[in-house]
């Protein structure tokens, strides 16, 4: 892999408080492929990033609900812009009653009428808080900033247009908020489940990143037996994989902007996911 940080991506990540130090300087300025398999192993974080309970459940399957499964088999055959729609109206759970607006998510413009964003990565949090809630975007609040200067610093933007290596689209797990930032109940994301399955399936990203635990566990509930009650810090380091692509999983940005230490873990998250995305496929 080839990530050349320079002075200035250097320095913003010092601001952010992640330590560059670690990576070899100059001409082999890069963090080896699976470099973050080598940090130790983290500890079982239980306030990630909003108020995990102890034991947070994904559902085991959508399939397994009558109402989800016939929802995911319309879901399953919409373009871009009928999912976008079929969000927008949902009433598929109690958060519609709440909500003031439906985040679909954000990134790359679309490739066409129906066709979705061409972007190479998919960034996947939780839900929407207050902020995304009101403005219908996700990841704009503080936790936002810190993802998106993250990104920034591997050359990565959701505003990026036209080069899918650059582009980042971003969403989230559900796709409207849980009052107060209540954490998703297994209801919930057995409702949206069929929405993010068909975004991923139409965006095709090279590299998949979950950041959180209720995005670890909705991505790998079907491929890393009882995800439900791993710890994070445990499934880092690795390539996972998602309908067949593959999957980097991190911490989220909220709980970074609370425990600085775990920077520098994301941080190699991030370079992991890069090398993924930069390999040629398989
Ligand atoms: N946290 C998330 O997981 N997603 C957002 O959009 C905002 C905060």
């Amino acid at each position: 892999m080839t990530l050349l940080l320079d002075p200035r991506q250097r320095a913003m990540l010092a601001e952010m408080g992640v330590r560059t130090d670690f990576l070899p300087a100059a001409s082999s300025d890069v963090p080896a492929a699976g470099a973050s398999a080598e940090v130790a192993p983290a500890k079982v974080h239980r306030s990630e990033t909003r108020h995990q309970p102890a034991t947070p459940q994904a559902p085991s399957s959508p399939s397994a609900h009558p109402l989800a499964s016939l929802a995911a088999s319309a879901v399953s055959e919409m373009d871009w812009d009928a999912l976008a729609q079929s969000v927008r109206e949902c009433q598929a759970c109690g958060l519609c009653k709440t909500r003031k607006n439906t985040v679909f998510g954000v990134g790359a413009p679309a490739a066409g009428p129906g066709l979705a964003p061409r972007a190479d990565w998919l960034i996947v949090g939780e839900a929407p808080g207050e902020n995304e809630d009101l403005q219908g975007e996700p990841f704009v609040g503080q936790a936002g900033r810190l993802l998106d200067n993250m990104l920034k610093a591997l050359g990565l933007s959701r505003q990026a247009q036209g080069a899918p290596e650059a582009s980042v689209y971003i969403l989230n797990v559900l796709k409207c908020r849980p009052p107060g930032n209540r954490n998703p109940q297994p209801e919930e994301l057995l409702q949206c489940a069929p929405f993010l399955e068909r975004q991923v399936a139409l965006l095709q990203p090279k590299i998949i990143v979950a950041m959180g635990r209720f995005a670890m566990q909705s991505l790998l509930k079907d491929t890393v037996p009882q995800v439900e009650s791993m710890p994070l810090g445990k499934l880092r380091g690795q390539i996972y994989s998602y309908r067949g692509i593959p999957v980097v999983v991190t911490y989220h940005p909220a709980y970074l902007l609370r425990s600085l230490a775990e920077k520098a873990k994301a941080w190699a998250d991030l370079c992991l996911a890069l090398s993924r995305a930069r390999r040629p496929q398989d």
